[in-house]
């Protein structure tokens, strides 16, 4: 049965691949074979070190750049031979790129001035815009009298105004400074569910995209290395890369003692022991395992405190950071470990010295295996 439209991808990415010459004479696999699919109204983020393949993945998808190999539909269109001002997609770029000798209602209303869209109609629908994106007023503006931020706004109401069915994003908020981009996140996360358009966003900035997101897409190398809800991507990383591109992360490696009917024990190499609650798979395997800084805590929990394991070193560094106090632990073996703590475990260290032995306890069940 035909999915409806209600429900079908509005993008569907098959194994797109994209290679550039360089001048060097190198071959960069900018896109090694990605599929991904976005829904109607999803918010989804691509997120990945320089040079992963986020801005040519955008501009494959909005047609600035033509796949070596793959497909890419749109609402069910293929659109390999569609060119860029054809398909139904708008691009919101880092720099804004308004036209500076136009107004702010000319820069708005351009693409639609452009399909000949009868001027009563157009002045209405880019008042609309701006207001969505709260500039009304300003119409008459260059953009050269405006802030970044407001300049920011206008170019989001030009790649609204037309309705397109997807909004690509790269990077639009990373000229901003910090209190007005998290302005901005707000402002664009309702403008999102508001406008029911789909957005693909791109920053390098994992806060963001924790924050924003229904979903992420972390890339490296032109692979998609993970794929998930926020929580998915931060809890459970299905390998280093993602671990400790995301967050911050504690990561062990050590082989696997047999399940003793209660615990497993994954043995460090220094001769620590970390506590497993569940039988992780693979025994007596050389396995990897991860523990987030704020899964640490200095007063053992009374309850359930047969489910808590420790860790034991000195404090080497700490800094009370606003709401969380982070420390490093080293271990006898010199082995550095994170920790961020909060209330009353944070009281308590601050009255702890750099050199005193601190003990800090997990719960067996927060480390997490990762596959590879
Ligand atoms: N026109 C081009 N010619 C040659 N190589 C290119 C070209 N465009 C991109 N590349 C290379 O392709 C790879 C992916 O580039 P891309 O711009 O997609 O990265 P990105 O993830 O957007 O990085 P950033 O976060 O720095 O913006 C990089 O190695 C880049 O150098
Ligand atoms: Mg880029």
């Amino acid at each position: 049965m035909k999915p409806s439209s209600a429900t079908a991808p509005v993008v569907e990415i098959r194994r797109a691949t994209k290679r550039f010459r360089t001048p060097e004479g190198q071959t960069v696999h900018a896109l090694a074979g990605i599929d991904l699919s976005v829904n109607p109204n999803e918010f989804v983020t691509l997120l990945g070190p320089s040079g992963c393949g986020k801005t040519t993945l955008l501009r494959t998808i909005s047609g600035f750049e033509a796949l070596d190999d793959g497909s890419i539909h749109i609402q069910g269109r293929a659109m390999n031979h569609i060119p860029p001002h054809s398909r139904p997609v708008n691009t919101v770029f880092q720099n804004y790129a308004l036209f500076p000798h136009l107004s702010v209602g000319d820069n708005v209303g351009y693409g639609l001035a452009v399909r000949k869209v009868p001027r009563r109609e157009r002045e209405m629908r880019v008042g609309e815009a701006l207001e969505m994106v709260g500039m009304n007023g300003m119409q008459q503006r260059s953009p050269g009298q405006l802030s970044g931020g407001q300049q920011q706004r206008v170019a989001l109401a030009r790649a609204i105004v037309n309705r397109p069915a997807l909004l690509l994003l790269d990077e639009p908020l990373s000229a901003l400074d910090r209190h007005l981009r998290q302005t901005m996140q707000r402002e664009l996360k309702s403008l999102q569910s508001e406008l029911g358009i789909a957005f693909v966003f791109v920053t390098h900035d994992q806060e963001e995209a924790l924050t924003m997101s229904d979903r992420i897409v972390v890339l490296n190398g032109g692979h998609i290395q993970q794929e998930g809800s926020p929580s998915e991507i931060y809890n459970r990383p299905v390998n280093t890369f993602v671990a400790e591109f995301i967050g911050e992360s504690n990561r062990f490696q050590g082989m696997l003692e047999p399940f003793d009917g209660q615990f497993s024990r994954l043995r460090l190499e220094d001769g620590d022991t970390l506590t497993l609650m569940s039988p992780a798979s693979g025994a007596a395997d050389a396995l990897h395992v991860m523990l987030r800084p704020e899964q640490f805590c200095v007063h053992k929990p009374t309850e359930a405190a047969e489910e808590y394991a420790s860790l034991c070193g000195r404090l080497a560094q700490k800094a009370f950071v606003g709401r969380d106090m982070e420390i490093t632990l080293e271990t006898a073996s010199g082995r550095p470990i994170k920790a961020a703590l909060r209330g009353h475990d944070s009281r308590t260290l601050a009255e702890r010295n750099v050199g005193d032995e601190v003990t800090l306890w997990y719960a067996t069940s927060a480390p997490h295996v990762i596959a590879a």
